[in-house]
C-alpha cells in the first residue's frame, strides 16, 4: 500500500425521516467506529465525517403523512439520532446535516462547476405530472398495478410484492397519491451524468487497480460495468432539497444521491478549514463505510463526479457489508421490525459495549447475518461476563488481596510463562491484520483471546494455591496477569470503548497508545492499580423475554393492520363481463421458465385446446404442486410474449393481502373446457 499521511473515514448518511436501528450500527457505524478508533490509537491524522442525509422522497411523503414540513421531519430525526450515536460513542468527528447552509452551497457549486464544464447533457423527458396538485410527481408519488403480478398497489419504481423494479409509466392504472386522480405525462427537463463516458476510467480504477476490495463490493461493481452504464439524472422536479443552481430550473432539486455524498464534503468543511487537505491531497486515504444497498453510489457514481469535478481524491476503499436481519426477519423502518438505537440505551442503560460486542462479533461482513435476543444474552453472560469480567476481577481482587494493589515484583519466569508472554505481540499483530482487512469479526475474536489467554492463565497457575507456600511465584503471577489485562485494556479498545475506559481508571493507567499493545512491562513495578467494579452483569432470561415480547407485539400488529380488504371497484356491465372467456382446465406440467424465479411455464388442457400459460406465480407453489390440478383460466386473452415464452391466457388465483395465492378450483371435478359464469 501506498504511504498515505492521513485518513478520511466517511460513514454513510442516515437518512433523517427516522431512527437509527441496529441494522445501521451492524453494517456501518460500528465498522467505522472501531477503524476509527484504532487509527486514533496509533496517533494516525485521521477525521470521521457523518451527517444527516436529510433530502429525498421519502421524507417529503413522511412530511405529508404526518402534516407537517419536511424540515420539522429532519429536525426530529437529525436530533435524536446525532444524540443517540453520542451515547452509544460513534465517535465521529463531526455530524453535520444536509439541509445546512454550508452543504446547499457546497453541493450547488459542485453542481454548477459541473454544469459550467460541459459534464451533463440536457434531456427532455415526459414524467407524470398531477394536474390538479400542478406538480410533478416522483416514482413514489405514483401508485397503480403491476404490470407482472397485478398487485394494485405497486409504487413508481418498484412493486413490492414481486420485486420487479418498474418505470412509473409501466403501471397499469396509476394514480396519484397526492390527489387520488390519474396523472398525465408532461414533458420535463433534466441533467444527466453520462455514466459511460466513465466506464473506461472506472473499469481501470476499481477492476484493475482495486482487486483487494472485498467480494461482494468488487463483484457488484463488476457486474453494473459488464451490463454497460447508462446516463442517469441527476435532478428532480420537487421542492425539497438544493435548487438546480441554473437559470430556468425552477422547481427542480438535485437529486438526493447527488447532494448525499457531497455532505461528505462539506462535512469535513463545517468541520475544519484545513478541509482541502484532506480531500484535495494524494496522501490521503478515503475509506467509504456502506451498507451494500449503497455499493452503486460509492463505486460508481460518485467517483464519477468526483473524477467530473477533477480536484478530488477518490476512495481507497470501500468496504461494505450486507444486511443484517431481526430474529430471522429483513429489519424494516416501516413495519417497525428493528431494534431502535434510541430504546435500546434507554432499556440498557450503560451497556452501549454489550451491543456494540454483539453487532461487532455478527457483522454481516460476507453474507447476512442474523441478530437474536438470545445470542445477545449469550455473548454477554458467556464471553463479557464469564471471560472478560472475570478476568479482570480476579487479577484485581488478587492483587489487592495479597500486595496491597501495587503491582508485584516479577521473578523468574517458567516456560509456561514466557510462552503466555510470547503471544501478547502475536494477537496485537493478529487484531492489526483484521482491523486492515476490515474483518471485524475475526478482529474481535482475537482481542477477546487476550482475556482467554490471561483466564487460562490464572487458571492454569492457581495462585491462591500457592500464595501460603510460594509467595514470589505469586508475584510473577500477578504481574503477569495485570500485564495481560493492561493489554486487553489497549487492544480491546476500538471495540469496546467504554469497558476499556473503565479498565483503563481500574489500572490507574492514563493515556491508550496502540504501541504498547503486546508489551509486558506496561505497568511498572509498584504501580498502584484501584479497586475493581463490575465491567458486566449477567442479563437474565426476563430481559430477554421482555424484548422477544415486544417483537411479538409488532407481528401482531403487523398482521392486524394487513388484514384490510380492498375497496370494491367501479360497477360494470354484464356485456362488460360477459366478454370474458373464463374456463375450468386441467394443468399438465409446469415448470420454471429458464433464468427467472417468479415465472412458471404451465401447459394447460382447456377443452378447447392444449396451450402455454406464464404466470408469476412461482414463489407460491412449487412446480409439482400444480400438476393434475383443475383452476380457472381466462382463456381469450390477447396472447402475451412473457420473457421470450408466449402466454395465451391467464390462470386466476384468489390472493389474499398478505400476498399469497391460491387456485380458484371447481369444488368438484368438471369437464375441461366447463365455462365459469
Ligand atoms: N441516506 C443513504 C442511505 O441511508 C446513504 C447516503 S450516503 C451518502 O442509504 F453518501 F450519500 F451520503
Ligand atoms: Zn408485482
Amino acid at each position: 500500500m501506498k504511504a498515505y499521511k492521513r485518513y478520511l473515514i466517511t460513514s454513510a448518511l442516515p437518512y433523517a425521516n427516522g431512527p437509527i436501528h441496529i441494522g445501521h450500527l451492524a453494517g456501518v457505524y460500528v465498522p467505522s467506529d472501531i477503524y476509527t478508533r484504532y487509527l486514533r490509537m496509533k496517533g494516525i491524522d485521521v477525521v470521521s465525517i457523518c451527517g444527516s442525509d436529510e433530502h429525498g422522497v421519502p421524507i417529503t411523503i413522511k412530511a405529508r403523512q404526518e402534516g407537517v414540513t419536511p424540515q420539522a421531519i429532519v429536525d426530529k430525526y437529525h436530533a435524536i439520532i446525532k444524540k443517540s450515536f453520542e451515547e452509544f460513542g460513534i465517535a465521529f468527528d463531526i455530524y453535520a446535516r444536509t439541509s445546512s447552509p454550508v452543504h446547499h452551497q457546497t453541493s450547488s457549486e459542485f453542481f454548477r462547476k459541473l454544469y459550467d464544464d460541459g459534464k451533463f447533457i440536457e434531456r427532455t423527458t415526459e414524467q407524470y405530472f398531477d394536474p390538479e396538485v400542478g406538480q410533478f410527481l416522483a416514482d413514489r408519488y405514483i401508485t397503480g398495478t403491476c404490470p407482472r403480478c397485478s398487485n394494485e398497489n405497486a409504487y413508481g419504481d418498484q412493486c413490492e410484492k414481486c420485486g420487479t423494479s418498474l418505470n412509473a409509466t409501466d403501471l397499469i392504472n396509476p394514480k396519484s397519491t397526492l390527489s387520488g386522480v390519474k396523472p398525465i405525462l408532461k414533458p420535463t427537463k433534466h441533467w444527466f451524468l453520462p455514466l459511460e463516458q466513465y466506464q473506461g476510467f472506472l473499469e481501470k480504477w476499481i477492476l484493475e487497480g482495486h482487486k483487494e476490495w472485498k467480494v461482494n463490493v468488487y463483484g457488484q461493481c463488476k457486474s453494473w460495468l459488464d451490463s454497460g452504464l447508462q446516463p442517469r439524472a441527476v435532478s428532480r422536479d420537487l421542492d425539497w432539497g438544493v435548487p438546480v443552481p441554473v437559470e430556468g430550473a425552477e422547481g427542480k432539486v438535485l437529486y438526493v444521491w447527488f447532494d448525499a455524498p457531497i455532505g461528505y464534503i462539506s462535512a469535513t468543511k463545517e468541520l475544519t478549514p484545513e478541509w482541502e487537505k484532506y480531500w484535495k491531497s494524494d496522501d490521503t486515504r478515503m475509506i467509504h463505510f456502506i451498507g451494500k444497498d449503497n455499493i452503486v453510489f460509492h463505486c460508481i457514481i460518485f467517483p464519477s463526479m468526483l473524477k467530473a469535478e477533477g480536484s478530488y481524491i477518490l476512495p481507497d476503499n470501500v468496504p461494505a457489508n450486507e444486511f443484517l436481519n431481526l430474529e430471522g426477519d429483513k429489519i424494516s423502518t416501516s413495519k417497525n421490525w428493528a431494534v431502535w438505537l434510541h430504546e435500546y440505551l434507554q432499556e440498557f442503560p450503560g451497556k452501549q459495549d454489550v451491543l456494540r460486542y454483539t453487532l461487532a462479533a455478527n457483522m454481516p461482513e460476507t453474507k447476512d447475518n442474523d441478530f437474536t435476543w438470545r445470542d445477545f444474552q449469550a455473548r454477554n453472560n458467556n464471553e463479557l461476563v464469564a471471560i472478560l469480567g472475570n478476568f479482570a476481577n480476579r487479577a484485581l481482587v488478587l492483587t489487592h488481596k495479597y500486595f496491597r494493589g501495587q503491582v508485584p515484583e516479577v521473578g523468574i519466569l517458567t516456560q509456561y510463562d514466557r510462552e503466555t508472554l510470547e503471544e501478547l505481540p502475536k494477537l496485537k499483530e493478529a487484531i492489526e491484520k483484521n482491523l486492515e482487512g476490515f474483518r471485524f469479526r475475526d478482529a474481535l475474536r482475537e482481542a477477546m483471546n487476550i482475556a482467554r489467554l490471561g483466564n487460562k492463565y490464572l487458571a492454569d497457575t492457581e495462585p491462591w494455591k500457592l500464595i501460603k507456600t510460594e509467595p514470589q511465584r505469586v508475584e510473577t503471577i500477578l504481574n503477569i496477569s495485570l500485564q495481560i489485562l493492561a493489554n486487553v485494556a489497549i487492544l480491546a479498545n476500538p471495540f469496546l470503548p467504554f469497558t476499556t475506559q473503565k479498565l483503563m481508571a481500574m489500572l490507574n493507567l492514563e493515556a491508550l497508545r496502540w504501541e504498547d499493545g503486546g508489551k509486558s512491562y506496561i505497568l511498572p513495578v509498584g504501580h498502584q492499580v484501584n479497586q475493581p467494579e463490575l465491567l458486566f452483569e449477567k442479563i437474565e432470561d426476563e430481559a430477554i423475554e421482555k424484548q422477544l415480547a415486544k417483537l411479538a407485539a409488532t407481528k401482531e400488529q403487523n398482521k392486524n393492520s394487513k388484514i384490510k380488504t380492498t375497496p370494491q371497484k367501479d360497477t360494470i356491465t354484464y356485456e362488460d363481463f360477459s366478454k370474458m372467456d373464463i374456463r375450468i382446465g386441467t394443468i399438465l406440467s409446469a415448470e420454471i421458465v429458464p433464468k427467472t424465479q417468479k415465472l412458471l411455464k404451465l401447459e394447460v388442457d382447456t377443452g378447447i385446446d392444449r396451450r402455454t400459460v406464464v404466470s408469476g406465480i412461482a414463489e407460491c407453489f412449487k412446480p409439482e404442486e400444480l400438476v393434475g390440478k383443475q383452476a380457472a383460466f381466462l382463456v381469450n386473452l390477447e396472447p402475451r410474449k412473457i420473457r421470450g415464452v408466449e402466454s395465451n391466457g391467464m390462470i386466476l388465483m384468489a390472493q389474499d393481502e398478505g400476498g399469497k395465492l391460491r387456485l380458484v378450483m371447481p369444488n368438484e371435478k368438471v369437464n375441461n373446457g366447463s365455462e365459469v359464469k
